[in-house]
């Protein structure tokens, strides 16, 4: 048993324990399993959460992204312009479409996309832009759908860490024309299985959406498109509207041990990730950089402190994901790399990843464990500077 542990699910469900379990046997009792009144009222709960018209409830964030791609027109040959440093489903649901991810790098703060890069990624293929508010930072949106905007391509957020961010007071998942959330039990906002969302203000959006869940049916077993099965179960539907309002007080914890851990190692050679003075971060994660990562999570997995590393591999890098593709990239100095470049050059992605560590935050943990784990994290990275 950790110490301290990575995060401690059963802790933050455990107050709601009746209120769930009240919700779960509603759904028993209605005899309706599979989207339904449940789901149907969580999402107009989070569509209203999210400041959007609608919300299209669905069985996992990939999915929604997938769905939000297809509905805003990817097709085969197109690109899309995204990060290398997020987590696979992001370019996974490219791919589902036949196009191919275009990589921009990360700012070394944020640690998302450098805006700053898009414009130059973009060419006569691109199809939308899918920046990532990884880690619960999000985004610079403003300048990003000025640039998008300009350009007539429309954006698609993944926002599946972000549930609740704010860029110049705004939510995440109102900026683009539509976003995509993930409900994975670890989430900010978490089902009690998998689930996902699709968030827009853009009623034709919605109703595609609501068709392609539903295996492309206009009408009972009419198929007008071909569909998937995507659709949400009531039993996540009812769960997620059972903790839809404790989110805002679990971000706020979220924030506050976030701020507490950058305090604490202020003047430390760990590196911690910024937000931007427009943004509100949600601590989805808090993710450090420190020199000789392997020695430091060692010594803090030593004293019982659980890590996690998200995510060590950029998927430019990854076979899985690039083996019947080629990738471009905006090179050091903003150009695109010829087509046939899969040698991305993505320096501050290449140098973050190997640095980078997450430290234990979640809801309920307390000030204490926070201020345990900076001293073992101080006195660490102390000795890993001494040995070199
Ligand atoms: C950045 C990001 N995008 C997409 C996903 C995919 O969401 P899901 O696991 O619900 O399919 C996740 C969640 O793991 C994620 O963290």
């Amino acid at each position: 048993m950790p110490t301290v542990p990575f995060l401690d699910l059963a802790l933050q469900n455990e107050p709601l324990h009746e209120e769930l379990k009240a919700a779960l046997e509603r759904v028993i009792a209605s005899g309706q399993f599979i989207l339904g009144p449940e789901v149907d009222a969580f999402e107009e709960a989070f569509a209203q959460f999210c400041d959007v018209r609608h919300a299209v409830a669905l069985n996992s964030g990939t999915s929604a992204l997938h769905l939000g791609l297809l509905v805003l027109g990817v097709q085969p040959g197109d690109e899309v312009i995204t990060v290398a440093h997020t987590f696979a489903a992001t370019a996974e649901a490219i791919l589902y479409c036949g196009a191919r991810p275009v990589y921009v790098d990360i700012d070394p703060h944020t640690l998302v996309m450098n805006v700053e890069q898009v414009e130059a990624a973009i060419t006569d293929r691109t199809r939308a832009i899918l920046p990532v508010h990884l880690y619960g930072n999000p985004v610079d949106m403003g300048r990003l759908v000025d640039i998008a905007g300009r350009h007539g391509i429309p954006v698609l957020e993944d926002a599946c860490q972000a549930h609740g961010a704010l860029h110049r007071g705004k939510r995440v998942g109102g900026w683009g024309s539509a976003a995509a959330f993930s409900f994975y039990p670890t989430k900010n906002l978490g089902a009690l299985g998998e689930g996902g969302i699709l968030t827009t203000d853009d009623e034709d959006v919605a109703q595609t959406a609501r068709m392609l869940r539903n295996h492309g049916e206009a009408e009972r077993y009419q198929h007008s498109r071909l569909g998937f099965n995507y659709r949400m179960t009531a039993f996540q539907g009812a769960v997620l509207r059972t903790k839809l309002p404790y989110l805002e007080s679990w971000n706020n914890q979220r924030r506050h041990l976030a701020d507490r851990y950058r305090e604490g190692l202020e003047g430390s050679s760990v590196n911690t990730t910024q937000e931007t003075p427009q943004s509100q971060a949600v601590y989805h994660l808090f993710v450090v950089m420190v020199d000789d990562r392997q020695s430091v999570q060692k010594g803090l997995n030593e004293v019982g402190i659980e890590t996690a590393v998200y995510y060590p591999t950029p998927l430019d890098q990854q076979p899985g994901l690039t083996s019947h593709i080629t990738v471009d990239s905006v090179t050091a100095d903003n150009s695109v790399a010829a087509d046939n470049s899969v040698a991305a050059d993505l320096p501050v992605t290449r140098a973050v990843s190997p640095r980078i560590i997450s430290l234990p935050l979640y809801p309920g943990m307390s000030e204490e464990t926070v201020d345990a784990v900076i001293e073992h994290l101080r006195g660490l990275v102390e000795k890993v500077r001494l040995k070199h």
